[in-house]
């Protein structure tokens, strides 16, 4: 039996039956209620309760604090595959065999050099400048390498073109970290695998060769596969909409990128980084919790639009955190983290409005341990974010459905005025 919602407008003597499919019924069915002379809409900022497309890639339950890529648990993923693996079943629905897997490596390593001309355009940027700036522009001038990336329709050149940019995100990150010390750039070693190479391009030095422990390559492998997507996010919905007007993957990349920068989203890692050492002392937890709950400041690393209960990733990240340290010794922001999250279970004001730790809470304890400075951790974020947003994009394209992203307004300015001459303004 079809389901419907039947809606009742008594001023026009108005009544229709919506279809529900999915939980959901069409927006546009709404226009069927003209209220005033205009069709009816609904008015959601920031996509409260909005689906905007239909995906099969990412499931999540914000309520039990669930993640599955493809129907496998995150939690499963991160302890048996690598990222390659991850990435793979992101695009292709289903984890790869081994020849599938052996020949989606080669691939992905034939394609992790940069244009040589990018290296211009890197030179160009500020000594200082931020990481993901370089990002975003270099991901964006990677069509100006590859405008074949236009042909999206073709399964080939799409093919192609998500291999270039999973096998280059990490040398570009590379690059601009590098480039932000002044060191030379180390150029990709084949017979490493794709995070141990990501490791050597960062810290090789004077060494012959760069040999990481293998419990931080590990860490690297784990930290990227619970980065890799997490459906309509602020920047998945970013790749998706500028994907709508028809753009290459390179182009809506760089949206990505931009949207995942924000202290919001991507940037929340660096954020936590950055409150953790303004506290600075563990007795000075209780005094900074007063200023969240007064509304002066916010607890970065926590709470989140879907997860009501504590986020999976996050879970996955504290235990990576003690693997890391034991490698690295322990880092002494730990413990002031530690006694935040303590208050953040406990204290009435996260309690009721249910905010738990997030991805990004432990995550940068682990990316400072590794030697990075906090401007390079929303990079982390974004060079496996790469293979979601390839799987977001390419689902995008070749979905029947697909209508280029245009909102609508509820118009709140003034209407048909007499223009006012030079003369007469105030
Ligand atoms: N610290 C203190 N209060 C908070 C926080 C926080 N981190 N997050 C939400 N609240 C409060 C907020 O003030 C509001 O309270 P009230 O109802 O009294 O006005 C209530 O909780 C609901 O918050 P909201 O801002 O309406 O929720 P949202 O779904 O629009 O925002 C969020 C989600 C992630 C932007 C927000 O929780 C936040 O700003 N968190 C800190 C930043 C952060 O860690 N972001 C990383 C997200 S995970 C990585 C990713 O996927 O990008």
């Amino acid at each position: 039996m079809t389901d419907i919602l039947q809606i009742r407008h008594p001023a026009s003597a108005t009544e229709r039956d919506l279809v529900i499919t999915d939980a959901t019924i069409r927006a546009p069915e709404l226009r069927q209620f003209v209220i005033d002379g205009e069709p009816l809409a609904t008015y959601d900022p920031g996509f409260m309760n909005t689906a905007s497309c239909r995906s099969s890639i990412t499931y999540i339950d914000g309520d039990a604090g669930i993640l599955e890529y493809r129907g496998y648990p995150i939690a499963e993923l991160a302890e048996k595959s690598t990222f390659l693996e991850v990435a793979w079943l992101l695009l292709n629905g289903e984890l790869p065999n081994p020849k599938q897997l052996a020949d989606w490596e080669s691939l992905i390593t034939e394609h992790r050099m940069l244009p040589d001309k990018l290296k211009t355009l890197l030179a160009g940027f500020p000594y200082d400048a931020h990481p993901m700036s370089i990002l975003m522009a270099s991901t964006a001038a990677f069509y100006s390498f590859y405008p074949d990336a236009r042909n999206f329709t073709d399964p080939q050149a799409r093919a192609l073109n998500i291999a270039r940019l999973i096998g280059k995100m990490p040398t570009l990150a590379a690059f601009a970290y590098r480039k932000g010390k002044a060191r030379p750039y180390v150029n990709p070693d084949d017979s490493y695998g794709y995070c141990h190479n990501f490791l050597q391009m960062l810290f090789k030095q004077a060494e012959r060769r760069y040999v990481a422990d293998p419990r931080l390559v590990r860490a690297v492998e784990v930290l990227f596969i619970l980065h890799a997507d997490h459906e309509q996010n602020c920047s998945t919905n970013a790749v998706r909409s500028v994907a709508s007007s028809g753009n290459d993957l390179y182009t809506c990349t760089s949206a990505g990128v931009g949207a995942l920068h924000g202290p919001l989203h991507g940037g929340a890692n660096e954020a936590v980084l950055r409150m953790l050492r303004e506290i600075g002392s563990v007795d000075r937890v209780p005094e900074f919790i007063e200023g969240v709950k007064a509304g002066r400041v916010r607890m970065m690393g926590f709470g989140h639009r879907v997860y009501k209960n504590y986020d999976p990733r996050a879970m996955i990240i504290k235990k990576a955190v003690d693997d890391v340290f034991e490698v690295t010794g322990v880092n002494p922001l730990l413990e002031i983290a530690q006694e935040l999250e303590k208050y953040g279970l406990t204290d009435d004001y996260f309690v009721r409005r249910r905010l738990y730790p997030n991805v990004d809470f432990y995550s940068g304890l682990i990316y400072e341990a590794l030697g990075f400075p906090p401007e390079m951790f929303t990079v982390l974020f974004a060079v496996p974010r790469s293979a979601g947003w390839a799987a977001q994009y390419q689902e995008f394209i070749t979905d029947p459905e697909n209508k280029i992203a245009r909102p609508k307004q509820i118009y709140t300015g003034y209407r048909a005025r007499g223009y006012v001459g030079m003369d007469d303004r105030g």
